[in-house]
């Protein structure tokens, strides 16, 4: 059967482009020479009609609300497996037996401390110093502290691969305590001999004199979160990961610059700017309508946060699994919550609107995790930065990708240039 392909008739001339398709049947017209064979580009802005590369690692269906981790549904990973697990996967392609799990979990364990030397960095910070501009810093530091895991040399650096995950998503997790710490004016928690859930919340919650008793409901809860959070395809953030390590760059940097771009509030800082909408409606007595309204007015500051998404043209399906944990969570804690009541009737409302109906905007993961990790404690203005706990084997499993693609090449798109025509040189006294 001959090999599909598509046809683009310009200035005369037909093109014929081959066409790619994947194997969960996603069809891409291969442009690769369109400009060579034409000397036309493609124009694509947000690239939200183009593919920067071929993966193993995430399927996303935006339109049927459908997201697996290496062939394996999120629904299920999230009711049978933990995050551990589901990053061993992201990374490695298979589930882990036993023996692989145990490795792994040594790895991270032992991986969890901070050197007294770049602890030190924290006192550079003031207190009031933004989460995730702590985050950003620290993380790009570690290239600086283990030179040897980071050569910037690709064959070199995939050699120290297996240490290199295992220390960049265990000492994000360490980073992310010790930032709780500082910022509250806390002393440091070392890590201890705990599975990677707890320890974290051990390093966060712990007194020097009084260790934090784990409570499983909390534990399993924070699992879900993260598990939820570590990979979701070609985001922005995993593509800056992407483009970064296609210029060769080592793990570590190319994640600090994937840290940088989930900062952002239309990116991993919803989840901040969610919690603060529900907060100014609980706080204002308002039942979401002037939200809803201020929404629809189309500026992107106004817009109804943790609503719509890039790609989901439905439910996004972690979206579902949080906001039925939400409950589950609250009730186990024998805790409540007005926000989760605000945010459920929003969410009622928008979904009745025509205005988020007709454009398919439904909520996305960041619209209820706020109100679980509330619940286990964590502060607001703390949510981004789990994300980026959540989200580092997926940065992880990407970099590994194009540093293992030796046919690879530097990413490096191309643009309309909409400036002003050539001119020549003007002396200052030409000058208006
Ligand atoms: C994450 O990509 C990923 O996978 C990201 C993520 C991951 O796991 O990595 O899923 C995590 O980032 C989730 C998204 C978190 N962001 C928010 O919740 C912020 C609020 N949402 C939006 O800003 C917006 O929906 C985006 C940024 C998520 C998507 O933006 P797009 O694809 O650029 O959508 P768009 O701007 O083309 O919107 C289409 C229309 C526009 O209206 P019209 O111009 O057609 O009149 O929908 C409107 C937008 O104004 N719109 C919204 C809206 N989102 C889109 N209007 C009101 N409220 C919103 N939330």
């Amino acid at each position: 059967m001959q090999a599909p392909t598509a046809q683009i008739k310009v200035d005369g001339k037909e093109l014929t482009l081959p066409v790619m398709i994947g194997s969960e049947g996603e069809k891409a017209i291969d442009a690769r020479n369109l400009r060579k064979d034409s000397g036309y580009i493609f124009y694509d802005q947000g690239y939200g009609n183009t593919g920067s590369c071929e993966s193993a690692i995430t399927y996303l269906d935006g339109d049927n609300g459908i997201l697996r981790h290496r062939g394996y549904p999120i629904e299920q990973l999230a009711t049978y497996s933990d995050y551990v697990e589901t990053a061993y996967l992201i990374i490695y392609g298979e589930l882990p037996n036993a023996k692989q799990r145990q490795q792994f979990s040594r790895r991270l364990r032992d991986n969890a401390a901070i050197g007294t030397q770049m602890q030190r960095i924290f006192e550079g910070f003031p207190e009031s110093a933004p989460p995730m501009g702590m985050l950003t810093s620290i993380v790009s530091s570690l290239a600086a502290y283990y030179p040897e895991l980071a050569t910037n040399n690709f064959e070199k650096d995939l050699q120290n691969f297996d240490l290199a995950a295992a220390m960049a998503i265990s000492k994000i997790r360490s980073i992310v305590a010790m930032i709780y710490r500082y910022r509250h004016g806390l002393p440091f928690i070392h890590p201890r001999d705990l599975p990677f859930a707890d320890n974290f919340l051990h390093m966060m919650f712990s007194d020097p004199y009084v260790a934090y008793q784990p409570i499983p409901e909390v534990t399993r809860a924070l699992n879900l979160l993260l598990l939820l959070h570590a990979d979701h395809e070609q985001n922005c953030s995993t593509s800056t990961v992407r483009m970064v390590a296609s210029s060769g760059a080592n793990l570590f940097t190319s994640i600090a610059a994937g840290v940088c771009a989930l900062s952002g509030p239309l990116h991993g800082g919803a989840n901040v700017a969610v919690m603060q909408m529900l907060q100014s409606i609980h706080d204002e007595g308002d039942d979401g309508t002037r939200f809803i309204q201020a929404a629809k007015g189309g500026s992107k500051s106004n817009r109804l946060m943790g609503f719509g998404h890039a790609v989901y043209r439905n439910f996004d399906p972690r979206a579902r699994i949080i906001g039925k944990a939400c409950d589950e969570v609250l009730t186990r804690l024998g805790k409540s919550d007005p926000l989760l009541d605000i945010a459920k009737n929003l969410e009622q409302a928008a979904l009745k609107d025509d205005y988020f109906v007709s454009r398919k905007l439904y909520p996305n993961v960041d619209f209820y995790s706020g109100i679980i990790m509330r619940a286990l404690g964590i502060p607001t203005d703390m949510f981004t930065v789990m994300f980026a706990i959540g989200r580092a084997p997926g940065w992880i499993a990407n970099w590994k990708e194009v540093a293992s693609n030796t046919k690879g090449r530097i990413y490096r798109p191309r643009q309309v240039y909409v400036g002003t025509p050539k001119r020549d040189y003007t002396s200052m006294d030409q000058r208006a």
